[in-house]
């Protein structure tokens, strides 16, 4: 973080607009880094009405406030909620119709084409990636429709990854945000899209998170907390392949349940992993060999992710973080339309996404 005055410095960006989230803006490492913007000469202003999954008028607010200010530049703080918002910001400056127009989902993108103001990047919890990534994920303040906006425009153009900010992240964070960054690398190697350039990514992905994130969890080092915050991004690196079932089924939670996304992929993933393993037994091998396990398998992948969330205290049921019975045929429908799951290795029908819940719940 010491860098980040000199890059803007260097780049002549005087008037950076901070976009985080309204508990990250209490935190004092925060503090400390605006305090340091100021004094290395820049007139900060920090944008932090957000809500916890973000929704279009946050955005809208967010563009009001850079116009307001001056600004120059966006750099975004926090999860994946606060440079999502960061993100859609950057889009929204010079593109003004309504924001869902750019909705990728409906080949919204075309329409991206002016260019954006400079972007950075700086993640505090090591989960979504969304540091390295190209697109934002945002809801619609009345129906929760989660919409993806994407451009490689979108892109930062440089992230400060600095582990020392991810020190204090709470526990239960930690572990749900981690198993997120195990989800993206676990789908990303078995999405069916050929690419071997993200399957030796994600699968070092595996390896780093296997080896740090109990450690990250229960009793955090400099050490555990870089290689979750590196497996991170590469997680988010290597899902630009494809994601997969676990996604589709946490998708949903978040939509209805408002369910955090790390914890709705975390409960899923050993049952999502189950459903796969059929067609893929060779790739779970490998994904085995990852883990470092001593039995190299399908099965034994899904003992260890049980075993992992028990150890990490992420629950083992959907029950456990407020799904019930009466939910899951609207789950299943979500699930079904979801985006994600078409790059599944199998096909998924929407009778196996309330399968999959019902044997979860
Ligand atoms: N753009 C993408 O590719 C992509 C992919 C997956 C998910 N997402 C989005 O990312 C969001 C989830 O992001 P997330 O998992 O990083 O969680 P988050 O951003 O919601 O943060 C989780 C909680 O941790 C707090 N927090 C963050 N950093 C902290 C720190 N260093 N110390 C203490 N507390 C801290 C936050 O205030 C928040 O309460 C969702 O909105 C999801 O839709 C985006
Ligand atoms: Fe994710």
């Amino acid at each position: 973080m010491e860098e980040l005055p000199a890059y803007l410095k260097k780049n002549g960006l005087l008037r950076p607009l901070v976009v985080t989230d309204p508990v990250i803006a209490q935190l004092d490492f925060f503090k400390k880094i605006i305090s340091d913007l100021k004094a290395g000469g820049s007139a900060v202003e920090v944008f932090s009405d957000i809500h916890k999954n973000p929704v279009k008028s946050d955005v809208y607010k967010g563009a009001d406030a850079y116009d307001a200010a001056g600004s120059d530049c966006i750099i975004g703080i926090g999860g994946g909620a606060a440079i999502d918002v960061a993100r859609a910001i950057l889009l929204r400056i010079n593109h003004r119709e309504d924001l869902f127009k750019y909705d990728d989902l409906i080949g919204g993108d075309v329409y991206v084409t002016n260019d954006v103001p400079h972007f950075i990047t700086i993640p505090t919890t090591a989960g979504t990636g969304s540091e390295v990534g190209r697109s934002a994920i945002i809801a619609d303040d009345e129906t929760h429709q989660k919409k993806i906006l994407f451009s490689p425009k979108l892109l930062a153009k440089i992230v400060f990854a600095d582990p020392l900010l991810t020190m204090d992240l709470p526990a239960f964070v930690t572990a749900a945000t981690g198993m997120d960054a195990l989800t993206h690398n676990m789908e990303a190697f078995l999405a069916k899209n050929y690419h071997p350039i993200c399957d030796g990514i994600a699968l070092e992905g595996i390896r780093l998170i296997a080896g740090s994130i109990e450690q990250a969890v229960n009793n955090p080092t400099i050490g555990s907390r870089s290689d979750m915050l590196l497996a991170s991004m590469m997680g988010a690196i290597a899902f630009q392949k494809g994601l997969g079932v676990v996604h589709s089924l946490a998708h949903p939670m978040s939509a209805l349940l408002d369910t955090h996304h790390g914890l709705a992929n975390a409960v899923n993933l050993p049952y999502g992993m189950q459903f796969n393993i059929e067609g893929s037994e060779e790739k779970f091998v490998r994904i085995a060999r990852a883990l470092q396990l001593p039995e190299e398998s399908g099965d034994a992948v899904v003992k260890y992710l049980f075993e992992l969330n028990g150890r990490i205290n992420i629950p083992v049921k959907l029950s456990a973080v407020g799904v019930e019975t009466k939910h899951i045929d609207t789950l299943a429908d979500l699930a079904f339309a979801d985006f994600a799951h078409p790059n599944n290795p199998k096909p998924v029908s929407r009778n196996n996404f309330k399968t999959l819940y019902e044997a979860a719940l």
